[in-house]
């Protein structure tokens, strides 16, 4: 378990944390080592925040700048209350409101943050890769809060803290991430994170939003497989993930229609009972009830999902604080 040194106290060699990345961007890149680094990190974390007073100043000095160009309820939230947890400065923005709507580029908004004194921009955009484009171009640390359809990584993160918190040692687990993978962040971040865990994935939704070159490449990873039938898919399962169905897809014409969508893929008492007895229901959020998961599931007894966001504040301290420290000289 982490102890959070008091501020004042010097730093010993011997504690000092092994992270040493300047910005986190995705899961894909992360050894085992760094991934439990993490996720010991946020057990003293979740310590911390079961304190009376759930706060320590082991950030204080630190300025966090929050910079979202996208709706976020729990990342941003959270990130925030992380930051201020540890004793940091928090400074959020929203394109929206910013300078961005008379048309600044990310890169100058990123260099004036800056030169503002942030150390640690999280970061949320709608393009994929825009994180990374912002990473070099600036010292301050990035996170990736979410970018298009690429990498969400601190949401695995959280994921795999809350997995890992209730079934142990993922090796030879069985994981079923079902819904619009095409399209979700989520899932491909969880993809890497699972994959390193040990634990079997499969990737599941209909073949217009899990399409054959998916399956083609994931096969290359081993431990992966790709189907259109999630009855056969949640059989066994230890746990089940259900992703976000996005309303405009029936629009662009990837799913028939929601009905069909409901029928074929929503995570449900009937499927669930396929499971293995224990089998975990998951889903990062926002939910559509009644669409890919039914209500009496999302909060039945199966259901970590309230613990997910739970978990993200502590994960997402113990991220901000290697981040932090390492900047230290
Ligand atoms: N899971 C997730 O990223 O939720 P928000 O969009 O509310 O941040």
């Amino acid at each position: 378990m982490l102890e959070l040194r008091n501020p004042e106290a010097p730093a010993s060699p011997a504690e000092a944390p092994a992270w040493t990345r300047k910005d986190l961007l995705d899961t894909d890149t992360l050894s085992n080592a760094e991934i439990q680094l993490i996720l010991e990190t946020a057990e003293g974390m979740r310590e911390v925040r079961n304190r009376p007073v759930a706060k320590v100043a082991t950030l204080r000095g630190v300025t966090v700048i929050t910079l979202f160009y996208e709706q976020s309820t729990r990342t941003r939230a959270s990130f925030e209350v992380a930051a201020k947890a540890l004793g940091a400065d928090v400074v959020n923005l929203t394109a929206s409101g910013s300078s961005v709507e008379k048309g600044e580029t990310l890169i100058d908004t990123i260099r004036t943050l800056e030169a503002i004194g942030a150390d640690l921009v999280v970061m949320r955009h709608g393009k994929s890769g825009a994180p990374y484009l912002a990473a070099r171009n600036t010292a301050a640390g990035i996170i990736n809060g979410g970018d298009g359809t690429h990498a969400h990584p601190t949401q695995a993160l959280l994921d795999l803290f809350t997995m890992r918190r209730h079934a142990g040692d993922l090796a030879g687990k069985r994981v079923v991430i079902v819904g619009d993978v095409l399209h979700s962040r989520v899932a491909r971040s969880n993809l890497w994170t699972l994959l390193a865990s040990g634990a079997d994935v499969t990737l599941c939704g209909p073949a217009t939003l899990v399409p054959r070159t998916l399956a083609s490449q994931v096969s290359e990873l081993g431990r992966c497989t790709v189907t259109t039938n999630l009855d056969d898919a949640i059989s066994g399962a230890d746990i089940v993930m259900a992703l976000r169905m996005q309303k405009e897809r029936q629009e662009k014409g990837l799913i028939p229609s929601l009905r069909e969508y409901i029928a074929g893929y929503q995570v449900n008492a009937r499927r669930l009972a396929k499971a293995r007895p224990g089998a975990l229901v998951m889903h990062p959020g926002p939910m559509n009830e009644g669409i890919e998961i039914a209500p009496d599931v999302a909060h039945g007894v199966a259901s970590v999902i309230e613990e997910q966001v739970a978990n993200g504040v502590a994960v997402r301290m113990a991220i901000l604080y290697l981040m932090a420290t390492a900047r230290r000289p």
